[in-house]
């Protein structure tokens, strides 16, 4: 079992702004009396989000999960089925189910846990209609292949970017690729504001309903032309995440940082690998998991880390295996159980001290031992 929320060790921390620069925020929304409604700091953190994810107009939206459901129905997507990996968050699959589309599970790399674009590929039949991807804990799924997939069949492409702030695929941020793109900037990402979440699109016209569904379907005029939700980020969701979405560069510069630490120090450990990062991708790391020859070696860890107070998370829990989905689920995805039965998501966060993940690391090392060789993923 992994150690318990109360860990004193957590799995992830919020990187916030200084307190006196939010307050100053905060005084100007209470004066303004703005709260809502796509005010100045909603306006800010857009312009913002345009800079850093290269696209020209991202939207905001109260939470990646809510963002992707619109969009998909913002693609005005005909009625099939999607092609979506099983090793994600229930959100990928639960914003298909909300649009009345059949998730078709695809396996994922066995390196970069990301989807298999050939494993998609022999999934097409007439009644595809969509790819939704996902880019895991940061590191960006293959978007090429993904593009040109979606292109030669004529399917819709959504990529499900909630831990995607960060990464990069062959130079650009994670904005500018497919139909639409969703990103998460909940508490456990590495820039937040607090709840909220950012969509871009590449149609203008899709882009164009979304900010008619995000505001319930209608704008103004009290007459509802598509059937929304309420997605509007208020104006202190937005105030801090437009704060925050400056710190994103000293965020990644940290997190990588440490990962270094992290594979420095566990290189010679034979029973354990990374995620692999392709040479044309950044990884975000908004999660680092590492993957043990057995499962066996997984839950000695697990339990050598929690008895050390340390949190750690069995993550992604499948979706082939979750209760809501399992009459969709139509064949083995071997990949992605050996995931579930093998990865362990370790603490990973702006002020993790140096001291902590060196001792988180080598109780990994002795819990493992020393293998013979090095054996690293990328
Ligand atoms: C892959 C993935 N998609 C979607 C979400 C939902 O994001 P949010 O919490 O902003 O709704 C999460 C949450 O972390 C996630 O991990």
């Amino acid at each position: 079992m992994a150690a318990e929320p109360n860990a004193s060790i957590p799995i992830t921390r919020p990187h916030l702004p200084p307190l006196e620069q939010f307050s100053e925020v905060v005084a100007d929304i209470f004066q303004s009396r703005m709260l809502s409604n796509f005010a100045k700091y909603t306006k800010r953190l857009e312009e913002r989000a345009a800079r850093i994810l290269d696209h020209p107009q991202p939207y905001s939206v109260s939470s990646c999960d809510i963002g992707l459901a619109l969009a998909w129905k913002a693609l005005d997507c005909p009625p099939g089925e999607v092609i979506v990996p099983s090793f994600t968050f229930c959100s990928t699959v639960n914003a298909l189910r909300w649009n009345g589309l059949t998730p078709v599970f695809a396996d994922v790399d066995p390196e970069t846990y990301c989807i298999d674009v050939d494993d998609a590929r022999r999934l097409i039949t007439p009644r595809t209609v969509g790819v939704a991807a996902v880019h895991v804990f940061g590191l960006p799924a293959p978007i090429a292949p993904l593009e040109s997939l979606a292109r030669d069949h004529g399917l819709k492409l959504v990529f499900d970017a909630a831990h995607g702030l960060g990464g990069r695929y062959r130079g650009s941020a994670l904005g500018a690729f497919g139909d639409a793109s969703v990103f998460s900037l909940s508490g456990t990402k590495l820039v937040t504001s607090g709840e909220g979440g950012l969509a871009t699109f590449r149609d203008p016209a899709a882009a164009e309903r979304f900010t008619f569904l995000r505001v319930y379907g209608f704008k103004g005029d009290y007459n509802c032309r598509y059937i929304g939700l309420n997605g509007k980020l208020s104006e202190l969701n937005a105030a801090l995440g437009w704060l925050s979405l400056d710190l994103l560069d000293e965020a990644l510069a940290r997190r990588q940082a440490q990962v270094e630490r992290y594979r420095d120090a566990l290189a010679d450990c034979a029973d354990a690998t990374w995620q692999a990062v392709p040479a044309d991708c950044v990884h975000g790391y908004k999660d680092l998991a590492l993957q043990f020859r057995t499962a066996e070696k997984r839950a000695a860890v697990e339990s050598a880390l929690a008895a050390r107070g340390v949190m750690t998370k069995r993550y992604f829990f499948p979706a082939h295996r979750m209760d809501a989905y399992a009459e969709f689920v139509r064949r083995r995805l071997p990949v992605t159980d050996q995931l579930h039965d093998r990865l362990l998501c370790i603490p990973l966060y702006h002020d993790l001290p140096d001291e902590t993940l060196d001792s988180i690391a080598a109780t990994i090392r002795q819990t493992l031992g020393r293998g013979r060789e090095r054996h690293r993923a990328a």
